[in-house]
């Protein structure tokens, strides 16, 4: 490892609490493969993946990581790397196939075992109940905008939740519901594929109602003060001017990826302004009678996803404000900032901006980095060594930029990073890397690339700093 990546730990750590978490993620779909083992049917993923074009290159997840095989390996592989908290996901259509009727033992025994093997290597487990792989089943019943699909979401909740509650402390009913609801039925670029905006607000508010549900039913059934929440990918929307429709594109793009789930979960209603601005678009929130109480259900910790940051202008390239649709002009800018090869704009200090943005606006909410990370072209060398310098800096400054929000007074309480393995980037594929992990996809060997040996070192000496 060079030297220039561990300097500065030191500062660093300092400003860290002493008992802050260091973890990694994953997500069942992008590392589990074995789709069709132990009773488990097909998710609106595996749909996706046979649908031609959808994803680059025609990969699929039917084996990925072969994680499901090799778990054993993996948890010895974290604890290696000094992490002490694993956040995983559970797959839906494993543990209740089809998505309606009783669990399915064997697909429930794969979650427990990783628990058990978690627990004997003293690593905290992390559960998310979903990270997107809906079951087919409920997605041909109409999906994320069909209500019914939240109270099938907290049945779902409550046969992971009664399994492993005993033992498994921390608990993350849905990982991005923007990623869900937008990508997934406004923009057709994840699964389900579908680009129908009014559907999609009908997810946003099913995704939070199915939440507020589970979390209501998994406080209930607590047997112990347990730690539950959300996990939202969220980021700072700066105006490219002073000029209004610049303050007002951010003001939306704000509205749209931040305070449309923020507030209904912690003030318990949505933003006046993002309501009007989708009634203007032909959108509405399907919000029934009891809806917003359940929604606003106290949770113990939110998660933050942070990957990048946007400037956004409200004025086309003619200078226009107003669309052909007569809607107002939003339009991203870059802020010539080097890009990560997802093409992302790395800018740590709008990570910075956006937890303080949350502690001042949610004051009482606890924060945890659930994800952070970067995508870069990685080139081994003989042994499948990464000497991965641009993902070790971009751990660097976004590590950085949590202790400076520490310091400026958000309770921030652990950091988890995207992700331990290269794995099945969604509608990317293959690809883009995305793991402080290699993984040979020829062999399935796994080698720790240089980013894992500074995370490691960093939450080394942090430990023993304590
Ligand atoms: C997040 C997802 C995660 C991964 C990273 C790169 O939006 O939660 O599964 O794809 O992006």
């Amino acid at each position: 490892m060079s030297t220039t990546s561990v300097s500065g730990a030191a500062d660093l750590i300092a400003g860290l609490p002493a008992d802050f978490r260091w973890g990694v993620a994953t997500s069942a779909y992008q590392i589990e493969g074995a789709i069709a083992e132990d009773g488990r049917t097909p998710s609106i993923w595996d749909t996706y993946c046979d649908t031609p074009g959808a994803i680059d290159n025609g990969d699929v997840g039917d084996v990925a990581c072969d994680h499901y095989h090799r778990m054993p390996e993996d948890v010895a592989l974290i604890k290696s790397l000094g992490m002490d908290t694993y956040r995983f996901s559970v797959a839906w259509p494993r543990v209740q196939p089809h998505g309606k009727g009783p669990v399915n033992p064997a697909g429930l025994a794969f979650y427990d075992k990783l628990v058990d093997e978690l627990l004997a290597q003293g690593i905290d487990p992390w559960v998310t109940l979903y990270h997107w792989d809906l079951p087919q089943e409920l997605e041909d019943a109409g999906g994320w905008p069909n209500r019914d699909t939240a109270y099938r979401f907290a049945d779902y909740s409550m046969m992971v939740f009664d399994a492993l509650k005993d033992r498994v402390n921390t608990w993350t009913t849905l990982n991005e519901p923007w990623c869900s609801a937008m990508l997934g039925y406004a923009y057709g670029a994840h699964a389900p594929g579908r680009r129908e905006f009014p559907r999609a607000i009908e997810a946003v508010h099913h995704l939070l109602l199915g939440h507020g549900l589970a979390t209501t039913r998994m406080r209930e059934a607590s047997p112990r003060k347990l730690d539950i929440g959300i996990t939202l990918n969220v980021a700072t929307a700066y105006p490219a001017s002073d000029a209004a429709p610049d303050v007002d594109a951010a003001r939306r793009a704000d509205g749209m990826g931040r305070r449309i789930y923020l507030d209904p979960l912690v003030h318990g209603h949505y933003p006046a302004d993002v309501v009007a601005d989708l009634a203007a678009e032909g959108a509405e929130l399907p919000i029934q009678k009891g809806d917003l109480e359940l929604i606003a259900a106290p949770i113990d910790v939110l998660g933050v996803n942070y990957y990048f940051s946007q400037k956004f202008s409200g004025f086309d390239e003619d200078g226009k404000t107003t669309t052909d649709d007569g809607l107002p002009v939003s339009r991203t800018i870059p802020l010539n900032k080097p890009r990560t090869a997802m093409d992302w704009e790395i800018v740590p200090e709008g990570f910075t901006d956006l937890l303080v943005s949350i502690a001042k606006d949610y004051p009482g909410l606890p924060m945890v980095i659930t994800e952070n990370g970067s995508a870069f072209e990685d080139t081994p060398d003989e042994n499948g060594f990464v000497a991965d310098e641009g993902r070790t800096a971009y751990f660097t400054s976004h590590l950085a930029a949590v202790a400076e929000a520490i310091n400026q007074g958000a309770d921030i309480r652990g950091y988890l990073a995207w992700s331990l393995l290269d794995n099945f980037e969604w509608a990317y594929g293959y690809v883009k890397r995305f793991g402080i992990v290699r993984v040979d996809y020829d062999t399935q060997v796994r080698t720790p690339k240089q980013s894992a040996l500074y995370l490691k070192e960093i939450a080394e000496r942090h430990r023993s700093n304590r």
